[in-house]
């Protein structure tokens, strides 16, 4: 594996792959890789000749000082987990490489999504990932880039500002891998305590019940009969949970039949804050 830190050195090497006709399939990671990183970095050498792996803990998406520092850092582990699966470049940019000294976000307007969910709690988040994710296409300039459905929302921001400035790459959104025990997969489940990585299943059983009741119960009582359900959990705190059209994010209260509707939720286990989503019927 071929591991670049300078831009301009990684965007010469790819584009000489370009002009022999190569594809490049691209996975941009903030690192602290797991099993649905690697799942996603398959996907991109399945479909493309080279596959291009980003680590960047990007600061302008964090709206939380704590959660920017303590965010796990394994590059030594990383990189064994990419060689494990063939990756063939790896872009591992310093902040200054990427802000040079003004480590700001640009301002974007993605027609509402950015002020749903995520966006509410989370202030400023998708201005940073807005920023970073077009910054990495332009030095990358990926045919295909892949991303992980837990990140619904963002997933569906990134479409958007592929769409928003014609960059030509196309967006794959990918199923949400989990562990055994249904907890989706994600870099800060490393942070977790004992007991609160003993409890943090409950977030899905709870989404998967909900599913159940989609329909029997309306969306705001499947919201009230959540909220109760984690009343009960002294260990979880909910901060939301919402039922959404897919495309809008908007939150749904009539639900209608040529919609598609997925649950959103958002949980705090102490102090790691969880994520993850489930499509209903
Ligand atoms: O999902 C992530 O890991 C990050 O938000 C991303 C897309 C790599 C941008 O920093």
């Amino acid at each position: 594996m071929k591991i670049f830190k300078n831009k301009l050195e990684l965007k010469d090497f790819l584009s000489k792959q370009k002009k022999e006709g190569k594809s490049i399939g691209f996975v941009p990671t903030m690192g602290a890789l797991h099993e649905g990183h690697l799942s996603l970095v398959r996907k991109a050498k399945e479909k493309n000749d080279i596959s291009v792996v980003s680590i960047f803990v990007n600061p302008t998406q964090f709206d939380n000082e704590e959660d920017l520092l303590k965010y796990p850092k394994t590059f030594d582990n990383d990189v064994k987990l990419l060689e494990s699966v063939n990756c063939d470049v790896l872009f591992f940019p310093s902040v200054e490489e990427i802000y040079k000294d003004n480590i700001v976000s640009n301002n974007f307007n993605f027609d509402g999504l950015e002020h749903q969910m995520e966006g509410k709690f989370r202030d400023g988040h998708f201005d940073g990932v807005g920023t970073i994710v077009k910054a990495l296409f332009e030095i990358v300039e990926p045919n295909i880039a892949y991303f992980g459905k837990k990140d619904f929302q963002q997933l569906q921001i990134i479409k958007k500002l592929v769409k928003k400035y014609k960059i030509p790459v196309k967006i794959k959104g990918c199923v949400i891998y989990r562990e055994d025990d249904g907890l989706a997969m994600s870099s800060r489940n490393a942070r977790l305590t004992k007991e609160h990585r003993k409890t943090a299943p409950f977030v899905y059983k709870t989404l998967k019940k909900a599913k159940k009741k989609f329909g029997i119960k309306n969306a705001n009582e499947l919201t009230e009969w959540v909220k109760k359900q984690f009343k009960k959990q002294v260990l979880l705190e909910l901060e939301y949970f919402t039922i959404a059209d897919e495309k809008t994010l908007e939150t749904a209260t009539v639900i209608e039949s040529n919609k598609k509707y997925r649950a959103f939720i958002a949980v705090f286990a102490g102090e790691i804050r969880l994520i993850d989503n489930i499509r209903l019927k």
